[in-house]
């Protein structure tokens, strides 16, 4: 690493955006033990009345999700939404050729609300652009959203719902771009589609926003023209443009891995451009942000298809030290993206690809779980525009990058704020002043880390504490400036108050 001197200076006038609540989402899906084992179980004595896990529960709420998608992913392409609503007894076993698993439609529409109630996030749904029609699509926004008097609200009435669940965000499809999709299609073909599927839905409840599907990653072989294609045909209809990335350290290069947020911020760049690009061609007053609506850590290799089972188990992922320090990159990213990243979820909330393993006797958090609670509870108002000096560390992939990865947010009403730091050292402790600029008397109030010496460690069910998020003694500041310590392989969070 190079030694040159490190500094943060942070200024509360320097801001980018406002932080939008709905990048603290997460997804849903009706894969491996997502729902089934994971949030619904009624069987389990951890289960409440209505069959789901007290436990996840709490634990979601200790993260303190702000929206939530569902019902897919993959397994949206093939869903008929009907198979899951009304009486249970009735609802058809269904192959689901997605994830080749069996599925028993015991949780649908209904229950999905029931949990977002009990959670208190905004519904996310999406509609089938595979197999499903526009007319379906139409039907499920009346289903859920028209108060009464309608066949499709007064059915949702007769399965005991007589209040209209409201959903405001709707995703139009799911990865259409990915030939592995349910009924993929091309770009044009898809941007049609959704276009007339938007039209209906909208003209059912003017009051819904809609999300198109951009690449299913930039390694895509039609990204960015996918993207571009769909939002010409698309734009006036459509309020975000999905992103979705898996990320991994694929040739156990963590230096590199450790430098994730730079890709992450390509990505985005490139889509911000792209966006900037349509509405200049189509000469619209009109704007589109993106959702970053499938994002975690996955490459370990666990199976993906379930041979037929009920909730099997897949895409069970240990995450161990460098995913938490790339998952906080992440949110750090969201931050500094701000102005044109609106929602975010993070896929998916427990047991596939999350950092949350249920057992029937109970459940087990990875690191990047406190990383996640950290930001989503601490990253209020603004986001700000920090600038960073730090020594380089260097890495394959991405060259010579800075050793701190840093975000900061901060909140005028409540004159709180908050700093998030990852240093992605390997080997060396980053000592950095941080310089508060806008000349208000400033205090750090609170200070947690999350830290280890070995990147692949991780929690385990008979090590479950090995690596939390500690508080730590808060740095003094002092006119405006404190010298802050952090430890290589660390996250670290400090809360701000000004008089
Ligand atoms: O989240 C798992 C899968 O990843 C989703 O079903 C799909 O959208 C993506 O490829």
């Amino acid at each position: 690493m190079s030694t040159s001197k490190s500094q943060i200076f942070i200024d509360t006038n320097r801001t980018i955006a406002p932080i939008s609540p709905l990048l603290f989402g997460g997804f849903i899906e009706h894969m491996g033990r997502c729902v089934y084992e994971g949030i619904y179980d009624p069987k389990s004595p951890l289960a409440d009345e209505r069959g789901l896990r007290k436990d996840v529960l709490a634990a979601l709420k200790d993260q303190a999700y702000t929206v939530m998608r569902y019902p897919g992913g993959n397994f949206l392409s093939g869903y008929n939404w009907l198979d899951g609503v009304g009486p249970k007894e009735k609802r058809p076993s269904r192959r689901e050729l997605a994830w080749q698993s069996t599925e028993t439609n015991q949780f649908g529409t209904n229950e999905f609300m029931d949990f977002c109630q009990a959670i208190d996030v905004a519904p996310m749904l999406g509609v089938n652009m595979g197999t499903g029609t526009i007319q379906a699509a139409s039907d499920l926004v009346e289903y859920c959203n028209v108060d009464s008097g309608t066949y499709w609200s007064d059915l949702r009435a007769s399965h005991g719902y007589r209040q209209p669940h409201n959903v405001r965000y709707w995703c139009v499809g799911n990865e259409m771009d990915g030939p592995w999709q349910i009924g993929h299609l091309d770009a044009a073909a898809y941007g049609n589609k959704a276009l007339e599927a938007a039209k209906m839905m909208k003209w059912q409840d003017p009051s819904i926003k809609t999300v198109l599907c951009g690449s299913s990653n930039d390694q895509m072989p039609t990204y960015p023209d996918w993207d571009r294609t769909a939002l010409e045909i698309a734009w006036e209809h459509m309020d975000y443009h999905s992103m979705h990335y898996y990320a991994g350290n694929r040739d156990n290069d963590t230096a590199s891995y450790l430098a994730s947020a730079l890709g992450f911020e390509s990505f985005v760049d490139t889509l911000d451009g792209t966006l900037r690009y349509v509405k200049a061609k189509r000469r619209s007053k009109h704007d589109v942000y993106l959702s970053w609506d499938e994002w975690q850590v996955w490459y370990k290799g666990d199976p993906m298809q379930g041979d037929w089972a009920e909730a099997p188990h897949l895409a069970e992922e240990i995450y161990n030290l460098e995913d938490a320090l790339v998952v906080a990159q992440w949110l750090n990213v969201f931050l500094r993206k701000s102005h044109v990243l609106k929602i975010a979820c993070v896929a998916q909330i427990v047991n596939v690809i999350s950092w949350m393993h249920t057992r029937s006797d109970g459940l087990l958090k990875f690191p990047s779980y406190y990383a996640f609670k950290l930001v989503s509870n601490y990253a209020k108002g603004d986001a700000l525009d920090v600038t960073v000096k730090a020594p380089y560390v260097p890495t394959k992939t991405y060259g010579d990058v800075p050793a701190l990865d840093v975000s900061a947010s901060y909140d005028a009403e409540t004159q709180q704020g908050a700093i998030f730091v990852v240093n992605r050292s390997l080997t060396d402790t980053v000592t950095t002043e941080l310089v508060w600029q806008d000349g208000q008397e400033v205090c750090l109030d609170q200070a947690w880390q999350l830290s280890g010496s070995d990147p692949k460690e991780a929690n385990s069910w008979e090590e479950p504490n090995r690596l939390v998020a500690h508080a730590i003694p808060v740095p003094q500041m002092e006119n405006g400036r404190s010298t802050l310590s952090l430890p290589p392989l660390s996250f670290t969070v400090l809360t701000t108050r000004t008089a």
